[in-house]
């Protein structure tokens, strides 16, 4: 294959990566919560009833923003029946995955658990069978100082510290018609911008997230997203957009070409978004929170059949998964100046990069991408000029074979790069034209000659990322070859 050269300069930048793109998202769904991330059953369960291996394997991530509790579940969620007492929270049968929920997770166990892990709590309030007055009595109970009803429920919890958490989600795929309470853009529009006002009212300095397009795929994309913005703008601080892709057609270099619709999405997004600013010549800018993304195609076990933690959507990833992971958060990283939340879906058994078996614990492909990625986070987003050989996708058009994202914190620079070839190794330069690379602090790599290559609990070395000591850093520049169907993580010390 013919070079392909990364060409950078410190003043292309598109602007800083905010660390919240690195977040993760805890559902009520299957084996997430129960199971998953609290089991007080478990030899792993520590004091909190929390799985102490899945909370070691989690920490190496180190997400950020960790979205809960849902997703669909949330559209049918009572949070007061989480909260008080853990005998005397109700069982309830669970609508979005047809499951038992016996509420022995609730919000402040959530919060407990985000305070161990340093995640920065976010919450998606109901706006599905729920009510206005409900997600406002939420706020109450996790950030007001007692005095006043739902506040004093939380201190007689034993939480007399507010919770103070800042973000907040204005529902779930409202757009979806699979979606509790669904309804039409203009009336979701009015009932979130009910809620939000007196969330608002009751905390003025919490930010909101309005229920974006779930999809590109329903007839309402975007027509959707301009009523929503029309109404509730002026209260949301940012709009959501979910992804899931797949390899349907086991076409590889199509389904690694994906990043192109996924650069597409966001980029119409706020375009969306810049429409309504200019419609309503407001200069405040509405940006965007990517709460959803993940691979999900292959596990289609939604229903849970009335049972307790039943096993639902567990996909198991492979090497192709792993660089779409790469490659979603590639997008990302090149639309810093936008995108400033974003949430991988799920952390634990459903759609994760973590499976547990009784007390075993699976590490899947697409968490390797993942911490490869959240290492290096830190820093200012360059633009890539990406210079070499390119392919044709079919659905997905011209893609180049690599494909590569640029962070610069301070002294060194990180960049990332996915050779999408299936056979050829990519030979590969990385110049910053106005600095020199002056010599390689790290480099790790994911790799594989089987696109279909997964972890199993009986082979569970399979796919990981291995140090890469193909880099040579000669007059100021990188020189290394990528091998096909891989992503490499490269850290950089500059002059
Ligand atoms: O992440 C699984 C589900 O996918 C979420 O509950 C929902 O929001 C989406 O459709």
């Amino acid at each position: 294959m013919e070079i392909t050269t990364i060409h950078l300069h410190t003043r292309f930048q598109v602007g800083p990566v905010d660390p919240r793109i690195f977040g993760g998202f805890l559902e009520h769904m299957g084996r997430a919560v129960y199971e998953g991330v609290y089991d007080p059953q478990s030899r792993h369960a520590d004091p909190d009833g929390f799985r102490s291996d899945v909370l070691a394997a989690l920490r190496r991530l180190d997400m950020t923003a960790m979205r809960y509790p849902g997703g669909n579940f949330a559209s049918g969620y009572r949070w007061l029946d989480g909260i008080g007492p853990r005998d005397r929270r109700p069982t309830v049968r669970e609508l979005a995955w047809q499951s038992r929920e016996p509420n022995r997770f609730g919000t402040d166990e959530y919060i407990r658990l985000c305070r161990i892990m340093g995640w920065t709590p976010m919450i998606t309030v109901n706006l599905g069978t729920g009510t206005p007055e409900e997600a406002r009595n939420w706020v109450e109970y996790c950030n007001c100082p007692p005095g006043t009803r739902y506040a004093d429920l939380r201190a007689a919890g034993g939480h007399p510290e507010p919770h103070g958490i800042k973000l907040w989600c204005l529902g779930n795929e409202m757009d979806g018609p699979w979606q509790l309470g669904h309804v039409p853009a203009d009336q979701y529009a009015i009932r979130a911008q009910q809620a939000a006002k007196m969330m608002k009212d009751v905390d003025r300095t919490i930010e909101l997230v309005a229920c974006g397009s779930c999809t590109t795929g329903l007839p309402t994309y975007m027509e959707w997203d301009r009523q929503v913005l029309e109404h509730i703008s002026d209260l949301a601080d940012y709009v959501s957009l979910h992804r899931y892709v797949g390899n349907r057609d086991h076409d590889t270099a199509d389904y690694l070409a994906v990043t192109n619709s996924i650069d597409r999405q966001i980029e119409e997004m706020d375009a969306a978004c810049r429409f309504v600013q200019a419609r309503r010549r407001r200069v405040k800018r509405t940006y965007l929170c990517f709460d959803e993304w993940n691979v999900w195609y292959k596990n289609h076990q939604t229903d849970g059949e009335g049972q307790f933690a039943p096993h639902l959507i567990e996909e198991v990833y492979n090497l192709e998964d792993a660089l779409v992971a790469a490659g979603f958060l590639n997008s990302f990283i090149r639309h810093a100046d936008v995108v400033k939340i974003a949430n991988i879906a799920q952390i634990v058994n459903v759609i994760a990069p973590l499976l547990t078996r009784g007390d075993e614990l699976l590490i899947q492909s697409i968490f390797y991408a993942f911490e490869m990625f959240s290492r290096r986070r830190n820093g200012i987003s360059l633009r890539p000029i990406v210079d070499g050989p390119t392919y044709e996708g079919k659905t997905q058009g011209r893609a180049a074979f690599v494909d590569a994202s640029a962070i610069l914190d301070a002294g060194r620079l990180h960049v990332f790069a996915t050779n999408r070839s299936l056979d050829a190794a990519a030979p590969l330069c990385v110049t910053l034209a106005d600095r020199t690379i002056a010599g390689l602090e790290s480099a790790e790599i994911l790799t594989g000659s089987d696109p279909k290559a997964a972890n199993s609990f009986e082979q569970p070395d399979v796919i990981r990322s291995e140090p890469f000591a193909g880099v040579r850093v000669k007059d100021g520049a990188a020189e290394l070859a990528l091998p096909p169907l891989s992503v490499a993580a490269l850290t950089f010390r500059l002059f």
